[in-house]
Protein backbone atom coordinates (compact mmCIF):
# COMPACT_ATOMS: atom_id res chain seq x y z
CA UNK A 1 0.00 0.00 0.00
CA UNK A 2 1.91 3.28 -0.93
CA UNK A 3 0.93 6.31 1.25
CA UNK A 4 0.04 9.46 -0.67
CA UNK A 5 2.33 12.03 -0.25
CA UNK A 6 1.40 16.02 -0.94
CA UNK A 7 4.61 17.33 -1.20
CA UNK A 8 5.44 21.59 -1.70
CA UNK A 9 8.75 22.91 -3.43
CA UNK A 10 8.61 26.23 -2.08
CA UNK A 11 11.91 27.56 -4.32
CA UNK A 12 13.12 30.63 -3.83
CA UNK A 13 10.33 31.80 -2.61
CA UNK A 14 9.74 32.79 1.48
CA UNK A 15 10.98 34.97 4.19
CA UNK A 16 11.01 34.25 8.02
CA UNK A 17 7.06 35.22 7.94
CA UNK A 18 6.07 32.57 5.49
CA UNK A 19 6.89 30.09 8.59
CA UNK A 20 3.11 31.45 9.73
CA UNK A 21 1.68 29.71 6.13
CA UNK A 22 3.93 26.33 6.91
CA UNK A 23 2.70 26.09 10.56
CA UNK A 24 -1.05 26.75 9.35
CA UNK A 25 -0.34 23.77 6.25
CA UNK A 26 1.44 21.80 9.39
CA UNK A 27 -1.65 22.22 11.38
CA UNK A 28 -4.73 21.23 8.49
CA UNK A 29 -5.59 17.66 9.39
CA UNK A 30 -4.48 15.69 6.57
CA UNK A 31 -6.60 12.87 6.73
CA UNK A 32 -3.18 10.30 7.12
CA UNK A 33 -2.00 11.88 3.88
CA UNK A 34 1.69 12.18 4.06
CA UNK A 35 2.80 16.21 3.73
CA UNK A 36 6.27 17.53 2.67
CA UNK A 37 7.35 20.97 2.35
CA UNK A 38 10.72 22.15 0.49
CA UNK A 39 11.24 25.12 1.57
CA UNK A 40 14.74 27.38 1.02
CA UNK A 41 17.20 25.99 3.21
CA UNK A 42 17.33 29.34 5.10
CA UNK A 43 13.77 28.59 6.52
CA UNK A 44 14.56 24.44 7.45
CA UNK A 45 15.02 24.42 10.91
CA UNK A 46 12.34 26.86 11.36
CA UNK A 47 9.91 24.53 9.83
CA UNK A 48 11.90 21.59 11.62
CA UNK A 49 9.24 21.57 14.33
CA UNK A 50 6.38 21.74 12.86
CA UNK A 51 4.36 18.57 12.58
CA UNK A 52 5.18 17.47 9.02
CA UNK A 53 7.96 16.16 6.94
CA UNK A 54 10.63 19.21 5.44
CA UNK A 55 12.73 18.59 3.30
CA UNK A 56 15.44 20.38 1.11
CA UNK A 57 15.41 21.71 -3.04
CA UNK A 58 19.01 20.22 -3.37
CA UNK A 59 22.06 18.83 -2.37
CA UNK A 60 26.01 18.61 -3.29
CA UNK A 61 27.06 15.11 -4.24
CA UNK A 62 29.67 15.28 -0.90
CA UNK A 63 29.73 15.34 2.89
CA UNK A 64 31.30 18.58 3.23
CA UNK A 65 34.31 20.49 1.68
CA UNK A 66 35.08 23.51 -0.25
CA UNK A 67 32.13 23.90 -1.85
CA UNK A 68 30.61 27.77 -1.32
CA UNK A 69 27.51 28.29 -1.51
CA UNK A 70 26.37 24.15 -1.37
CA UNK A 71 24.63 22.59 1.00
CA UNK A 72 24.98 18.79 2.12
CA UNK A 73 22.64 16.28 2.43
CA UNK A 74 24.07 15.85 5.86
CA UNK A 75 23.54 19.21 6.74
CA UNK A 76 20.10 19.21 5.45
CA UNK A 77 19.46 16.40 7.74
CA UNK A 78 21.24 17.93 10.74
CA UNK A 79 18.63 20.40 10.23
CA UNK A 80 15.53 18.00 10.70
CA UNK A 81 14.81 17.40 7.21
CA UNK A 82 14.35 13.84 6.28
CA UNK A 83 13.41 14.51 2.57
CA UNK A 84 15.54 16.23 -0.36
CA UNK A 85 14.29 16.45 -3.91
CA UNK A 86 17.04 15.84 -6.48
CA UNK A 87 17.14 17.13 -10.30
CA UNK A 88 14.05 19.42 -10.73
CA UNK A 89 13.74 20.84 -13.91
CA UNK A 90 15.07 24.18 -12.74
CA UNK A 91 18.46 22.90 -11.35
CA UNK A 92 18.83 20.73 -14.93
CA UNK A 93 18.27 24.07 -16.73
CA UNK A 94 19.76 26.76 -14.28
CA UNK A 95 22.61 24.73 -12.98
CA UNK A 96 23.70 22.58 -15.96
CA UNK A 97 22.24 19.27 -13.69
CA UNK A 98 23.36 16.27 -15.63
CA UNK A 99 22.02 12.69 -14.60
CA UNK A 100 25.22 11.45 -13.46
CA UNK A 101 25.64 14.66 -11.13
CA UNK A 102 22.02 13.83 -10.35
CA UNK A 103 22.40 10.83 -9.29
CA UNK A 104 25.40 11.04 -6.94
CA UNK A 105 23.29 13.64 -5.34
CA UNK A 106 20.76 11.10 -4.85
CA UNK A 107 23.60 8.92 -3.29
CA UNK A 108 24.54 11.33 -1.22
CA UNK A 109 20.69 11.89 -0.02
CA UNK A 110 20.64 8.12 0.46
CA UNK A 111 23.67 8.00 2.99
CA UNK A 112 22.74 10.87 5.07
CA UNK A 113 19.56 9.04 5.80
CA UNK A 114 17.27 11.51 3.44
CA UNK A 115 14.17 10.19 1.19
CA UNK A 116 14.78 11.99 -2.14
CA UNK A 117 12.21 13.12 -4.63
CA UNK A 118 13.99 12.86 -7.95
CA UNK A 119 12.30 14.80 -10.20
CA UNK A 120 12.15 13.73 -14.71
CA UNK A 121 10.22 15.53 -17.09
CA UNK A 122 10.28 16.37 -21.07
CA UNK A 123 10.69 19.76 -22.42
CA UNK A 124 7.80 20.51 -24.93
CA UNK A 125 9.94 20.41 -27.90
CA UNK A 126 10.74 16.68 -26.72
CA UNK A 127 6.93 16.12 -26.20
CA UNK A 128 6.38 17.37 -29.37
CA UNK A 129 8.61 15.64 -31.47
CA UNK A 130 7.33 11.84 -29.68
CA UNK A 131 10.33 11.73 -27.32
CA UNK A 132 8.92 11.34 -24.25
CA UNK A 133 9.00 8.39 -23.08
CA UNK A 134 12.99 7.71 -24.16
CA UNK A 135 14.01 10.85 -22.04
CA UNK A 136 12.03 9.66 -19.22
CA UNK A 137 13.75 6.20 -19.80
CA UNK A 138 17.15 7.94 -19.93
CA UNK A 139 16.55 10.04 -17.03
CA UNK A 140 15.27 7.27 -15.09
CA UNK A 141 18.10 5.37 -16.12
CA UNK A 142 20.61 8.00 -15.48
CA UNK A 143 19.23 9.38 -12.19
CA UNK A 144 17.93 6.85 -10.32
CA UNK A 145 20.77 4.93 -8.30
CA UNK A 146 20.92 1.05 -8.34
CA UNK A 147 20.63 1.38 -4.50
CA UNK A 148 17.00 3.14 -4.82
CA UNK A 149 14.21 1.64 -3.45
CA UNK A 150 10.67 2.71 -2.52
CA UNK A 151 11.88 3.31 1.11
CA UNK A 152 14.46 6.12 -0.27
CA UNK A 153 12.97 6.95 -2.94
CA UNK A 154 10.02 8.99 -5.12
CA UNK A 155 9.65 10.04 -7.96
CA UNK A 156 8.35 13.54 -9.28
CA UNK A 157 7.22 13.38 -12.61
CA UNK A 158 7.29 16.95 -13.94
CA UNK A 159 6.88 18.11 -17.80
CA UNK A 160 8.92 20.96 -18.03
CA UNK A 161 6.35 22.71 -20.24
CA UNK A 162 3.82 22.56 -17.23
CA UNK A 163 5.37 24.12 -14.34
CA UNK A 164 4.20 27.24 -13.69
CA UNK A 165 2.59 28.04 -17.03
CA UNK A 166 -0.63 26.91 -15.78
CA UNK A 167 -0.74 24.37 -18.50
CA UNK A 168 -1.41 20.39 -17.52
CA UNK A 169 -1.20 17.41 -19.94
CA UNK A 170 -4.65 15.57 -20.66
CA UNK A 171 -5.78 12.78 -18.02
CA UNK A 172 -4.36 10.47 -21.03
CA UNK A 173 -0.37 12.09 -21.55
CA UNK A 174 -0.08 11.91 -17.54
CA UNK A 175 -1.47 8.36 -16.90
CA UNK A 176 0.60 7.35 -20.23
CA UNK A 177 3.77 8.51 -18.66
CA UNK A 178 2.88 7.28 -15.15
CA UNK A 179 2.40 3.73 -16.30
CA UNK A 180 5.57 3.73 -17.93
CA UNK A 181 7.50 4.76 -14.82
CA UNK A 182 5.73 2.08 -13.02
CA UNK A 183 7.06 -0.57 -15.52
CA UNK A 184 10.29 0.69 -15.48
CA UNK A 185 10.37 0.51 -11.34
CA UNK A 186 9.40 -2.82 -11.57
CA UNK A 187 11.27 -4.27 -14.04
CA UNK A 188 14.98 -2.73 -12.33
CA UNK A 189 13.47 -3.35 -8.73
CA UNK A 190 12.31 -5.73 -7.07
CA UNK A 191 9.81 -3.58 -4.77
CA UNK A 192 9.18 -1.25 -7.98
CA UNK A 193 5.41 -1.14 -7.38
CA UNK A 194 5.63 0.20 -4.15
CA UNK A 195 7.67 3.05 -5.19
CA UNK A 196 5.45 6.59 -5.14
CA UNK A 197 5.23 8.36 -7.86
CA UNK A 198 3.75 11.74 -7.67
CA UNK A 199 2.69 14.29 -10.38
CA UNK A 200 3.90 17.92 -10.77
CA UNK A 201 3.04 21.12 -12.89
CA UNK A 202 0.30 23.63 -12.41
CA UNK A 203 -1.37 21.32 -10.20
CA UNK A 204 -4.30 23.48 -8.11
CA UNK A 205 -6.78 22.93 -6.10
CA UNK A 206 -9.10 23.36 -9.10
CA UNK A 207 -7.57 20.06 -11.32
CA UNK A 208 -6.34 18.39 -8.02
CA UNK A 209 -9.25 16.00 -8.04
CA UNK A 210 -9.03 14.95 -11.28
CA UNK A 211 -5.42 14.27 -11.43
CA UNK A 212 -5.53 12.26 -8.12
CA UNK A 213 -8.27 10.19 -9.82
CA UNK A 214 -5.56 8.71 -12.79
CA UNK A 215 -3.90 5.49 -12.03
CA UNK A 216 -0.26 5.32 -10.76
CA UNK A 217 -0.50 8.76 -9.48
CA UNK A 218 0.55 8.49 -5.44
CA UNK A 219 0.21 12.05 -5.02
CA UNK A 220 1.53 15.78 -6.45
CA UNK A 221 4.76 17.83 -6.16
CA UNK A 222 3.25 21.69 -6.25
CA UNK A 223 5.38 24.68 -6.90
CA UNK A 224 2.90 28.24 -6.49
CA UNK A 225 -0.06 26.40 -4.91
CA UNK A 226 2.38 25.17 -2.18
CA UNK A 227 3.16 28.92 -0.95
CA UNK A 228 0.13 29.31 1.05
CA UNK A 229 -2.27 26.99 3.31
CA UNK A 230 -5.34 28.56 1.47
CA UNK A 231 -3.98 27.31 -1.53
CA UNK A 232 -2.63 23.93 -0.45
CA UNK A 233 -4.39 22.77 2.02
CA UNK A 234 -7.71 21.84 -0.45
CA UNK A 235 -4.91 19.94 -2.33
CA UNK A 236 -4.08 17.56 0.66
CA UNK A 237 -8.00 17.29 1.06
CA UNK A 238 -8.43 16.39 -2.24
CA UNK A 239 -5.28 13.35 -2.45
CA UNK A 240 -7.04 12.25 0.85
CA UNK A 241 -10.39 11.88 -0.78
CA UNK A 242 -8.81 10.18 -3.94
P1 LIG B 1 4.08 24.80 -10.23
O1 LIG B 1 3.14 24.00 -9.35
O2 LIG B 1 4.23 26.21 -9.76
O3 LIG B 1 3.76 24.64 -11.67
O4 LIG B 1 5.55 24.16 -10.01
C1 LIG B 1 5.71 22.80 -10.13
C2 LIG B 1 7.08 22.45 -9.67
O5 LIG B 1 8.06 22.74 -10.32
C3 LIG B 1 7.21 21.76 -8.38
O6 LIG B 1 8.50 21.26 -8.20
Amino acid sequence: MRRKLAAGNWKMNGLAAAVTEAAAIAAYDANGVDVLICPPATLLAQMATLPMSIGGQDCHARTSGAHTGDISAEQLADTGATYTLTGHSERRTDHGETDAMINAKTMAAFAANLTAVVCIGETLSERETNKTLTVIDTQLAGSVPDTASAANTVIAYEPVWAIGTGKVPTNDQIAQVHAHIRARLSKRFSDGADFRILYGGSVKASNATEIFGIVDVDGALVGGASLTAADFTPIIAALAAS
